[in-house]
């Protein structure tokens, strides 16, 4: 009776008739159909390839034909090696959402060819055939081994494998949205995006998936990216510790290896192959507050109120589905919105960009414009007869969009321009793996619908479904930019494939009020951004569910340092602002949101990193030691940038933690208490601190609170110091805008270190054309001994500068050297006492 009712109580049942019939239509529908159209799983074993019999070498790699398939090795760069297996052997690379990598000219490689064994060379990476099996190994130049074919290639009917060494002890991360933790080694993870109801630790697949691997041992990281969109998995030693096995439903086995030193050059490779995130407008990192059930115009107005009346900073406020006319796309209710483009327009006064979100699903309503539309100019998937396909979603009854045609993206991006004219700053592309609202039935459409695939047909399974939310958000993407093309789109998405960082950021989906969700939050967002898509977070405070006061505090510390801040919740939940849990949590709220905003220009400096090379936002720890074993399953803690280190609290009723820190000195960011890193310490934290550390010789730049991005201009640049040998930089640009590619941009270096003569120096270089606005700057110098005797800046002395408890502070224009002279010696380690030996376990 209990299960009878929980069912009932699920939204879907709640919409009613309108979504049972359809529901009901579309499984009739589909038991047809599927006689018809289903294929059958092959049978029989998997095939090796066989022997090699020809080689034909060509320009950059190799052409193998043997017994049962053929292998094509090519060098992509001197470290990125593609290696493709087929039963046909077509000369045409398979058409790629993913890789948008475009060859200059062939790679020079050479050949070793005796009768056992063909090496292929680059001057990076080695590349052995060993001919009787058709086996290869990849070695890196100086030895050292990047991959090992096990049983290799493998074919059966359209399905291919192919499998190779894991070698022990080596970790793996990557692979898009997982819920299983940091180090991903041990189990098989599906690739087919899914709406799972409630997921939660271990639970596969998500919403998104990337089938980007990542490998790690201590003197080797390499990437694997297995481009192949059609449902599949990766088994990382669950059915064999020591081998790992990529498996897709059909098409080729496309490969692509690239090896590096360490994580960075691995990202690094992996995104010139998929391509790089766009830079953000800077509103996008601030804070965003949003919940499934504000529906009317003063809903809106009140939070906004509230927001700045209580001075809790905000940037984004979201309208959830509720804004629409009965869920359909593009449209909003004229009764609880009425005046929809001046309530967004007095949004933006008072500094908030107002985001919506949009779904996929078309209402077919024979009175709804953009579904006659769609019909008219043919935009919809359909079944390999040609009926369009028809299934249930929040609205009832909907066509498909079929965005893996240019022409449906063109429409969809003119529909778009209906929600920008209006006011919309950002729009969240939901329920495109994509979901339907089934109860009890099929989760998405069948495996036979066809997709477009930009002219080179696919059905539903064999790539059509997993990178459909990728090509919404695209299409998406390119709407906003056409009709806003000063600005830079802002665009989340809940479903992905490789390369979506092109065009949108991403969350974690409805995750729950739990402290394991909490935990899970950082795994998730650390993983995506080790497969190419840091911009990502969950949703604060949990989707389902409601958090206690206590976990709501914790989850706004954690996420004041992730990539993306928003708090959201289900519909019918209690409040989930951050005045909801009182007047305490009012308050960490606020500092929350408050370290967020002074940390503005820090965390944007990390996305220009990860716009630049690939670094991801928010790094493991590992990211600073790549050789340090211990770090390689920490998922309690992590880098923001290359200099904090967060380790926020995770578990109810603590108030320490110990934390793990990696080699060097390390300071508490706001006590500037100094730490010995490599091994663990133990800090406190009270409800109200979060745990965050900077790296000794780091420059940490901050802003002044600000209750949203551009509410003052910016007077005063602020570098807190943290003193020891170290490098950092800073990106600054107009935080909105193009003018950056043309150079309208500015990277500081930043060098700090003590000097023998007894003086601690910052160097500031700065290079590109940006002129900040300020003309201040405010230097902190947390960490000196004892107190100088004088502060010189550019050859000339300090207009003011003060001295107290270790901290030397002076406000001057922007400088190239400042030095901080002695009286003696000037180290910042002189005070023993002040320096916490860590607890080694
Ligand atoms: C989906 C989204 C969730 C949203 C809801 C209603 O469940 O994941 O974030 O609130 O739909 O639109």
């Amino acid at each position: 009776m209990n299960t009878i009712r929980k069912i009932l109580a699920r939204p879907e049942f709640q919409l009613g008739l309108p979504i049972l019939i359809p529901a009901l239509r579309y499984r009739l529908g589909n038991l047809l159909r599927n006689r018809r159209f289903k294929s059958r799983s092959p049978h029989g074993e998997f095939q090796a390839l066989g022997r090699v019999l020809t080689v034909e070498r060509q320009p950059g790699g190799v052409w193998l034909h043997a017994q049962q398939g053929h292998v094509e090795i090519h060098f992509v760069t001197p470290d990125v090696v593609r290696m493709r297996a087929s039963r046909e052997g077509t000369a045409d690379l398979p058409f790629s959402y993913a890789v948008t990598f475009a060859e200059a000219a062939p790679v020079a490689v050479t050949y070793e060819d005796s009768p056992q064994t063909l090496v292929v060379r680059s001057e990076r990476v080695a590349c052995e055939v060993d001919k009787a099996a058709c086996h290869l190994t990849l070695r890196a130049a100086d030895g050292r081994l990047i991959a090992q074919d096990t049983a290799g290639f493998r074919l059966r009917g359209e399905q291919v494998m192919w499998s190779s060494r894991l070698p022990d002890g080596e970790a793996c991360y990557g692979l898009g949205e997982r819920g299983s933790g940091l180090n991903l080694r041990g189990r098989r993870y599906a690739f087919w995006n899914s709406d799972l109801v409630k997921y939660r630790l271990g639970s596969d697949p998500l919403y998104l998936s990337i089938p980007f691997l990542m490998g790690l041992q201590p003197d080797l990281a390499y990437g694997v990216l297995w481009d192949n969109p059609s449902r599949g998995w990766v088994d990382l030693g669950e059915a064999d510790p020591g081998e790992k096995t990529f498996f897709a439903e059909s098409g080729e086995a496309c490969l692509y290896l690239m090896a590096g030193h360490d994580p960075q050059a691995v990202l690094a490779a992996y995104t010139s192959l998929t391509g790089h995130m766009p830079l953000p407008p800077v509103w996008a990192l601030g804070f965003h507050q949003s919940r499934w059930g504000y529906d009317t115009e003063a809903t809106f107005r009140t939070l906004a109120h509230q927001f700045r009346q209580r001075r809790l900073p905000c940037d984004a406020l979201y309208f959830d589905i509720d804004y629409m006319d009965g869920y359909r796309v593009f449209t909003w209710n004229r009764e609880r919105f009425p005046q929809m483009p001046a309530l967004l327009n007095d949004l933006c006064t008072q500094g908030f960009k107002p985001v919506a979100i949009i779904d996929p699903g078309i209402k077919t309503d024979s009175k709804f414009d953009i579904y006659l539309d769609g019909l008219q100019r043919d935009v919809f998937l359909k079944y390999p007869d040609g009926t369009r396909v028809a299934a249930p979603v929040w609205p009832g009854r909907c066509h498909f969009p079929d965005f893996s045609r240019p022409h449906t993206r063109a429409w969809w991006a003119e529909h778009v321009g209906k929600l920008v004219q209006a006011g919309f700053a950002g729009l969240w592309n939901d329920m495109n793996e994509p979901a339907l609202i089934n109860p009890g039935g099929e989760k998405s459409l069948p495996d036979y619908v066809v997709h477009d695939w930009d002219e080179h047909p696919r059905s539903h399974v064999s790539g059509g479904h997993n990178t459909y939310g990728m090509l919404m958000a695209r299409s998406t993407y390119e709407g906003m930019l056409q009709h806003r093309p000063d600005r830079r789109p802002f665009v989340m998405t809940r479903a992905a494939y490789a390369g979506a960082q092109r065009y949108t950021s991403s969350w974690t989906g409805d995750n729950s009020a739990t402290w394991e969700h909490l935990r899970l939050s950082i795994s998730m967002a650390l993983n995506m951004g080790l497969s190419g898509l840091p911009f990502t977070g969950p949703d604060t405070g949990g989707f389902h569910g409601e958090p206690s006061a206590e976990l709501f505090a914790r989850w706004m510390e954690l996420s004041s340092v992730l990539p993306y801040f928003r708090v959201h919740t289900i519909a019918g939940s209690a409040d989930q602002e951050p005045w909801s849990f009182g007047e305490q949590v009012e308050a960490i709220s606020r500092s929350a949101l408050e370290r967020r905003y002074r940390l503005l220009p820090a965390l944007y400096t990390a996305f220009a990193q990860a716009v630049r090379n690939g670094a991801p936002v928010i790094r493991p720890l590992f990211w600073m030691e790549p050789r340090n074993k211990a770090l390689y399953g920490v998922d309690d803690a992590f880098m923001v940038g290359d200099t904090l280190l967060a380790a926020p609290v995770l578990e109810e009723g603590a108030t320490q933690r110990e934390v793990l820190l990696p080699a060097g000195t390390w300071y508490a960011f706001e006590s500037g208490e100094m730490l010995r890193g490599g091994g663990r310490v133990t800090v406190q934290a009270p409800l109200d601190a979060l745990p965050l550390f900077a790296r000794a010789g780091s420059v940490i730049p901050l802003w002044p609170v600000m209750q949203y991005v551009g509410e003052q201009p910016l007077e005063e640049l602020h570098l807190r110091v943290f003193a020891g040998t170290g490098e950092s930089v800073l990106y600054e640009d107009a935080g909105e805008g193009f003018a950056y590619r043309d150079g309208d941009a500015r990277w500081s270096a930043f060098t700090t270190g003590f000097l023998p003569g007894g003086e601690f120096v910052i160097d500031w270089h700065t290079s590109g054309a940006y002129q900040p606005p300020y003309e201040r700057v405010r230097v902190e110098v947390v960490g000196i001994s004892g107190e100088p005797e004088r502060v010189e800046l550019d050859g000339g002395m300090a207009p003011v500068w003060y001295f107290n408890e270790g901290v030397v502070e002076f406000v001057a224009g922007p400088f190239e050297r400042a030095r901080i002279i002695g009286r003696g010696a000037l180290t910042p380690f002189t005070d023993e006492t002040r320096l916490h030996p860590p607890h080694f376990k």
